[in-house]
């Protein structure tokens, strides 16, 4: 068997949890491959919402395993409180989740290494989301990081040194903080996490596949956020691209099979850096008003803007995206225009593709299309869609060259619309 991978194709919060519950019961196996609390998940059944940050969004549907991957990177305190919250509203985790050895662990030091560097940067701020994410990759990559594997053997030791060096940064920057109350519930994390099922997830994945099971890779951020292809400085610190999946979990190249791409049917960023589409106007108010556009962990303002097809094409072309997902279409429902950003122009030069660097004299070109002016939160089916509708998904896949397989009209597991999935 191959395993599919579900990623976002903009800067995050497309949707990605939503859809990963929806598409669950096709599958084995759900597997997270990188990042860490940053990420915000959400899901709605039954009239109930949740919101998961390290774990990963098959949970919810019956006995399915669910796989913290080695490119993850794991808060003890938060997974505690997250992991308990579920277990308290009736959703059994310890049998089903199981966690890589070789995830590494965020530190108390490294959540105030990332205050202190956010601090330090000013006005240049990347608006992190505080989680301690890119000091603990740093260490990953620097080979000072300690792992989960790490908590079995040790641990004391392992946890000091990483922490005296720490502190050493900290002091130098004149850094102030209080580790009291933070590393208190960090070593409550510590036990806990020794109750569950930590293994060597890269053998257990690879087992499944070859005793026929089916996999599914949960993306977190998007790809307009990864370390490499994103607009840096203004990323976040892992590869949320689907070569991640490889080395977030260690699935060879050629045992990837689908790869969905999931965006908004307009565009949001929560954090600071480029994003050309932004909108600084009242559509842009409504957007985020219609979409509650407001980061699930961190509560703050999501930036909204038009839909922007050279960044999407960029996406899918690292991605090698096989089908994609459209989510969120009923924001748009009482517009009279939609406007979708076809081209670049930068000092009068039209461009097509995503440049090496998004300044501000990135200016987006625009094409405007007729809105639907619909209610569509009830539709069931393709063919309850509006002509306008299905004049926007059509004019999206031949800009985008890919066909737009599920549309979501509304957040709750039911508002899922597939087309032609047989194909
Ligand atoms: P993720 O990080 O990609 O999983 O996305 P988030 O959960 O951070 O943000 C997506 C938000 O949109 C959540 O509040 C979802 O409940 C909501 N949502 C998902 N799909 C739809 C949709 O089709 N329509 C509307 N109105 N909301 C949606
Ligand atoms: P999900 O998985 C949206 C953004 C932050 C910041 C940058 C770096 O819910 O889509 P970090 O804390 O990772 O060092 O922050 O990345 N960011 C996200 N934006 N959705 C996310 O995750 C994000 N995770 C990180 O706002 O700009
Ligand atoms: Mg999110």
């Amino acid at each position: 068997m191959k395993v599919d991978v579900l990623l976002g194709l903009q800067w995050g919060d497309e949707g990605k949890g939503k859809v990963v519950d929806v598409l669950t019961p096709r599958y084995d196996v759900v597997a997270r491959f990188q990042g860490g609390p940053n990420a915000g998940h959400t899901l709605e059944f039954e009239g109930q919402k949740y919101i998961l940050r390290s774990i990963p969004s098959g949970i919810f549907q019956g006995d399915k395993v669910n796989i913290i991957g080695n490119g993850v990177v794991l808060d003890p305190a938060l997974f505690k409180a997250e992991a308990e919250a579920l277990e308290a509203s009736g959703h059994a985790l310890k049998e089903r989740l199981h966690i890589s050895k070789k995830a590494h662990l965020i530190l108390p030091t490294h959540r105030v290494l990332d205050a202190a560097y956010e601090a330090a940067k000013g006005d240049a701020k990347v608006g992190t989301t505080g989680k301690g994410i890119g000091p603990t990759y740093t260490d990953k990559v620097s080979r000072n990081g300690v792992r989960v594997g790490d908590i079995l053997e040790n641990f004391d030791q392992k946890y000091a040194a990483a922490k005296a060096r720490h502190e050493q940064i900290l002091k130098g920057m004149n850094y102030q903080y209080d580790l009291t109350a933070l590393e208190k519930e960090w070593m409550e994390g510590i036990e806990y996490l020794k109750q569950f099922q930590l293994v060597d997830s890269e053998h257990e994945i690879n087992n499944l596949l070859t005793s026929g099971k089916s996999v599914l890779c949960e993306g977190a951020q998007g790809t307009m956020l990864d370390i490499d292809f994103g607009s840096y400085p203004f990323v976040t610190s892992s590869n949320t691209v689907c070569a991640g999946a490889c080395t977030g979990l260690g699935v060879a190249p050629n045992k990837i099979g689908d790869v969905y791409g999931i965006f908004k049917a307009y565009c949001t960023r929560v954090g600071s850096g480029p994003f050309p589409t932004e909108l600084f106007d009242e559509t842009g108010d409504q957007i985020c008003t219609l979409g509650h556009e407001f980061g699930s962990v961190t509560g703050r303002r999501r930036r909204c803007g038009w839909i922007d097809l050279v960044a999407l094409r960029y996406s899918i072309m690292i991605n090698g995206v096989t089908k994609l997902i459209m989510m969120k279409s009923d924001v748009l429902d009482s517009f009279n225009t939609i406007k979708a950003c076809v081209a670049y122009k930068i000092n009068g030069e039209e461009i097509d593709y995503f440049p090496y660097d998004i300044t501000e004299a990135v200016e987006p070109v625009y094409v405007e299309l007729p809105g639907w002016e619909t209610d569509m939160t009830k539709m069931q089916s393709e063919d309850e869609f509006p002509e306008e509708f299905n004049a926007y998904l059509d004019f999206l896949e031949e800009q985008l060259g890919v066909a737009i397989k599920i549309v979501s009209v509304g957040p709750d597991r039911d508002q899922t619309i597939e087309r032609y999935m047989e194909e």
